[in-house]
């Protein structure tokens, strides 16, 4: 995680001095409702990394006992464009989306942060925490999840695993108020469901939208002096489509903060943001690391095309 963490850091940087080519995902959406399947292609020249990822969003496998996100990630020589890996991205899109978070954080939350507030505990929730221990000196997560049995699942991981005292919630509200962080990780709604009410987030505390606005009350994230993103024209592109139609402006872009363009925090007190859609340079950035892994320990299997 904090050689995700380091790379993706890079990527931002890139993006934020012009260097990534990055067009916009476009998706189709079989049987309608909230699926979805995204082309991801992007090109990191400083990198050497070029490729696409094609992820699946099906909110109904969780009834099937399969995963939400499915897909696969192709990698290309940039120098002749010939494929050179072919690889699973469930893992590397629960990895990134994580390190994307602690990166917004690194630049926009205190740096004493220590309670993490986490508002679903599946996939996302549990790649948060890993990512954002790297960074603060987490000593307590206070977690809610609407399944009780994933809550205590989650508790039980991440207590064994990472040694720190996850106190499982009984109300949204007690995994906003008094926490120094708070990662809003349930489902993505067209209609937010507007929980989260004006007045629970404490001054100086930072939020991670990674399941964009569907948490939050209009009034409540109108609350922040800095939201965030981690690409303009992408939440652009869902404004129009019809999601964050009422959230405060967009203070910057996170290749703006890790390139010193604009500040991040700049006082203990303020509330800050980020709205991270998720963007294929993330993917783009990690997945050379697992290629270069996979020749390193020779496992994977060879395909003659
Ligand atoms: N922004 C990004 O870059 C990005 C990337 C990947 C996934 N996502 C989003 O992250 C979200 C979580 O994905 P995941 O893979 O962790 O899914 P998951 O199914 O593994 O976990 C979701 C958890 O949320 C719980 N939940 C459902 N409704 C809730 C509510 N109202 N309050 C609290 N908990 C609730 C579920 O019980 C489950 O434990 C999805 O909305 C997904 O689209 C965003």
């Amino acid at each position: 995680m904090a050689e995700i963490i380091a790379v993706l850091e890079k990527a931002f940087k890139e993006k934020g001095e012009g260097r990534v080519e990055m067009p916009p995902k476009p998706g189709i959406h079989p049987r309608g409702g909230d699926n979805f399947i995204h082309a991801m292609p992007a090109y990191i020249p400083a990198m050497k990394s070029a490729g696409i990822k094609w992820v699946s969003g099906f909110p109904g496998n969780f009834q099937r006992g399969l995963p939400y996100i499915n897909g696969l990630l192709i990698l290309n020589d940039p120098g002749t464009g010939l494929p050179i890996s072919v690889m699973d991205c469930t893992w590397i899109t629960a990895m990134r989306t994580g390190a994307a978070s602690a990166v917004a954080a690194k630049y926009l939350a205190r740096s004493d942060s220590s309670i993490l507030g986490l508002l679903g505990c599946g996939v996302q929730g549990r790649s948060h925490l890993e990512a954002l221990q790297v960074l603060f000196p987490l000593k307590q997560v206070m977690a809610y999840d609407t399944d009780a049995q994933a809550a205590q699942c989650f508790a039980n991981e991440i207590t064994n695993r990472f040694g720190l005292e996850v106190v499982i919630v009984d109300t949204p509200q007690k995994a906003v108020t008094g926490c120094d962080i708070i990662v809003t990780s349930g489902p993505i709604l067209k209609k937010p469901h507007r929980t989260i009410q004006p007045g629970w987030m404490d001054e100086g505390a930072f939020a991670s939208l990674v399941d964009f606005d569907s948490y939050w009350h209009p009034q409540a994230l109108h609350e922040t002096t800095k939201f965030c993103t981690d690409d303009i024209p992408q939440l652009r592109h869902y404004q129009e489509i019809g999601y964050f139609q009422d959230i405060p402006p967009v203070y910057a872009h996170l290749g703006e903060l890790v390139t010193g363009q604009k500040p991040g925090r700049e006082t203990p007190r303020e509330r800050t943001m980020t709205a991270n859609l998720g963007l294929a340079m993330d993917d783009m950035a990690t997945a050379p690391l697992i290629y270069q892994q996979a020749v390193k320990k020779n496992i994977g299997t060879w395909l003659n095309l």
